[in-house]
């Protein structure tokens, strides 16, 4: 059932970035093909399939969502890109290929991550994508904006290249990754419930709570297979926390620990979504893949 919502999914997002990322002008190419680059290249869709499976979870249309998957996507793309810079993590592979500055260079990986934060919001206040009202493209913009700035995503990559070589306790560790990774995942699930234009408060209070717990299981899990996967599972460097001295949760509480706390988040993300009916199978599929995952 995943395998196939999701190949559904992953072929609509991809469709729609693809027109949201040709060249505007020749002397540009560089530039788009450096964002291309950065989006176009297997990543796994997570947030948008969140996107769509809060829409779908409400009864919505899945075609007033597609400004939404593209624009999480979007934030997502550019954050990698800044995150593997030589300034920040200094990685020099993603998604099984080299990173952006290292397959251009790092003042173009800059504007290309810079180009494709601005594309996201006009992705998602494009009325050409969707039938929604201003009144709901307006209310998107505001979580978007929230869940990547300095409120949420941008915040927890400043508190991670704060905390390197620190030990932090259990608190702060969780401040950490709700920000750095929760915030856009929360973003991604609020923006999907809008965009269906049903959403009543009790139903996202629900998809709050869920989108949480995913959230923070998200980012556990990716702690996790920084200690056990291999690198050409995941595509990127295995090991790359510990050479760096990051704080993880498996550092903090030990691996075996760690992998019960992301089941035991699991398990809060599906108990949140006991209200909603079958509609909301892909919210359910997702949470169980985002702690099975191997890369
Ligand atoms: C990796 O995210 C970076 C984090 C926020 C932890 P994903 O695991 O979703 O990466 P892609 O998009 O599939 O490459
Ligand atoms: C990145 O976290 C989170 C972002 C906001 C990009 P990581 O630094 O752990 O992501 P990976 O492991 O490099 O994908
Ligand atoms: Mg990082
Ligand atoms: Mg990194
Ligand atoms: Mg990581």
């Amino acid at each position: 059932m995943i395998a196939s919502y999701q190949g559904r999914c992953q072929a609509r997002v991809d469709t729609a970035l693809q027109q949201l990322l040709r060249p505007q002008l020749d002397e540009l190419a560089r530039l788009y093909e450096a964002m291309r680059y950065s989006v176009m290249n297997g990543g796994k869709r997570i947030r948008p399939l969140l996107v769509y499976g809060a829409c779908e979870a409400l009864g919505g249309d899945l075609a007033n969502a597609d400004g939404a998957a593209c624009a999480v996507e979007l934030i997502h793309a550019y954050s990698l890109v800044h995150d593997d810079l030589p300034a920040m993590d200094d990685d020099d592979l993603r998604r099984g290929q080299p990173t952006t500055h290292k397959a251009f260079d790092e003042a173009c990986a800059i504007l290309a991550g810079d180009g494709l934060q601005a594309l996201a919001f006009s992705a998602l206040s494009d009325a050409t994508l969707g039938q929604l009202g201003d009144s709901t493209r307006l209310q998107m913009v505001r979580a978007l904006a929230q869940g990547a700035g300095a409120a949420g995503m941008v915040g927890g990559q400043a508190i991670d290249l704060g905390s390197v070589g620190m030990k932090l306790d259990q608190a702060a560790l969780e401040q950490m990754h709700r920000h750095k990774t929760g915030a856009l995942i929360e973003a991604s699930v609020v923006l999907g419930a809008l965009a269906s234009e049903r959403a009543r408060p009790d139903d996202l209070k629900a998809l709050k709570t869920y989108a949480r717990a995913v959230g923070l299981a998200f980012q556990v899990q990716d702690d996790i297979l920084d200690v056990e996967s291999d690198t050409a599972t995941l595509g990127k460097r295995q090991g790359a926390d510990i050479a760096r001295d990051k704080p993880t949760y498996p550092a903090l509480l030990g691996l075996e620990a760690a992998k019960a706390y992301a089941e035991e988040l699991r398990d809060q993300a599906l108990h949140a979504l006991r209200p909603f009916s079958a509609s909301a199978e892909p919210l359910r599929e997702l949470a169980r893949y985002i702690v099975e995952r191997r890369s």
